[in-house]
């Protein structure tokens, strides 16, 4: 490099590390971004599902900023996150519940509060028409990361969220990926490291008769059924609320992806510039001694034990590693269908373009 450019590189250097908007999350920067918020700013802050773009959920210009900054519809509703179950009624009407939902919540919250459980509930009358699209319900969630909760405490005791990616894209389980896809759009980025469950949270609607899963995530069914009995089948995919959770193509890297199961992949041709990803290292090397790849066929494991909860973690992850322009298709492997599964198979239909 030429003398004369040092001094060049060295400014633009200085000039980029100085406009990075991602700052490593600390009592101090949290308090920063707080107070972001409650100006009316945007921050996009770690939560152990996925990264959120936060806004104070009772300004209406904030809420439309990130509208706006995601390019999401406005007819998909946003969830509001608070930081401890005091600040629910605030939120929700409660008095609009009958007795039997009222004991479901009650239990509901005391089992997976604070964590990846989000409720569908009625909305209280002062949260802004443009977190709900307008629906008299709303979505509520108390997350566990305790850094999370700080910010959210420390602003306007709730922050609507949504997953801080643009509309239809992969989320982000790291400030990196939020940088990547959002960087000159958020002015804050809070660095919490990778989320700890790595997929969303279940979105759950106790306020509509028989509670039904409108969006499998981070809390099980057969969890919440433990908890509260049989939950309806949700028959509202791609009816009654169109949001990213029922809609068909959602989550989905830039190449295109396909999803099956072992059986298919196994008799799938394998093409140039293609990757796959199995959910564990018994699939791929079963897979491997089967089918021969090219050297250079990407390949990508969730996890090489078969733990789902590890699986779930390095979901997203994984998809941002492999979404590489120069690659044609990712082939990717259904997890089993329980647990944490259902989350990973209904992200892999999504991101699915077939
Ligand atoms: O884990 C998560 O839930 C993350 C983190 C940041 O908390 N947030 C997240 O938000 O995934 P978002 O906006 O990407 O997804 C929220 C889902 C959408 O499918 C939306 O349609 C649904 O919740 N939702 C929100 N309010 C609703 C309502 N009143 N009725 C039905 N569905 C609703
Ligand atoms: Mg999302």
């Amino acid at each position: 490099m030429s003398k004369k450019l040092v001094p060049i590189v060295h400014c633009s250097l200085i000039w980029y590390c100085l406009s990075m908007p991602i700052l490593s999350i600390s009592d101090e920067t949290i308090r920063q971004a707080a107070a972001h918020i409650v100006r009316g700013g945007i921050v996009a802050f770690p939560t152990e599902t996925v990264y959120g773009l936060g806004a104070d959920a009772f300004n209406p210009g904030a809420l439309a900023m990130i509208f706006e900054i995601k390019n999401r519809p406005r007819f998909d509703p946003l969830i509001v996150h608070i930081a401890a179950l005091g600040a629910l009624e605030k939120i929700a009407d409660l008095s609009m519940l009958d007795n039997d939902t009222r004991k479901k919540l009650d239990a509901l919250t005391e089992k997976f509060w604070p964590g990846p459980l989000t409720l569908i509930l009625p909305k209280q009358q002062t949260v802004p028409d443009l977190a709900t699209s307008g629906l008299p319900t709303v979505a509520v969630r108390l997350p566990s990361l305790a850094s999370a909760r700080q910010l959210i405490a420390l602003s306007s005791g709730a922050v609507a969220a949504p997953s801080a990616n643009p509309f239809g894209c992969l989320s982000p389980t790291s400030a990196r990926h939020v940088l990547a896809t959002l960087g000159g759009k958020v002015e804050i980025i809070l660095d919490g490291g990778p989320a700890q469950v790595g997929l969303e949270s279940t979105v759950l609607d106790i306020c509509g008769g028989q509670p039904r899963i409108l969006r499998p995530g981070g809390v099980p069914k057969e969890a919440i059924e433990a908890v509260i009995g049989p939950l309806a089948e949700n028959t509202a995919s791609g009816g009654a609320v169109t949001g990213p959770g029922m809609m068909k193509s959602h989550y989905a890297p830039r190449a295109s992806l396909e999803a099956h199961d072992m059986e298919t992949l196994l008799e799938t041709p394998v093409e140039d510039k293609c990757a796959f990803l199995f959910f564990d290292g018994a699939s791929r090397d079963k897979w491997l001694k089967k089918r021969k790849p090219p050297q250079d066929t990407l390949i990508k494991v969730l996890s090489e034990t078969g733990n789902i909860t590890e699986a779930g973690a390095n979901f997203f992850q994984s998809l941002h590693e492999l979404d590489k322009p120069e690659l044609c298709r990712i082939y990717a492997q259904f997890a089993p269908k329980e647990g944490l599964g259902a989350a990973i198979n209904d992200r892999l239909q999504k991101a699915s373009r077939i």
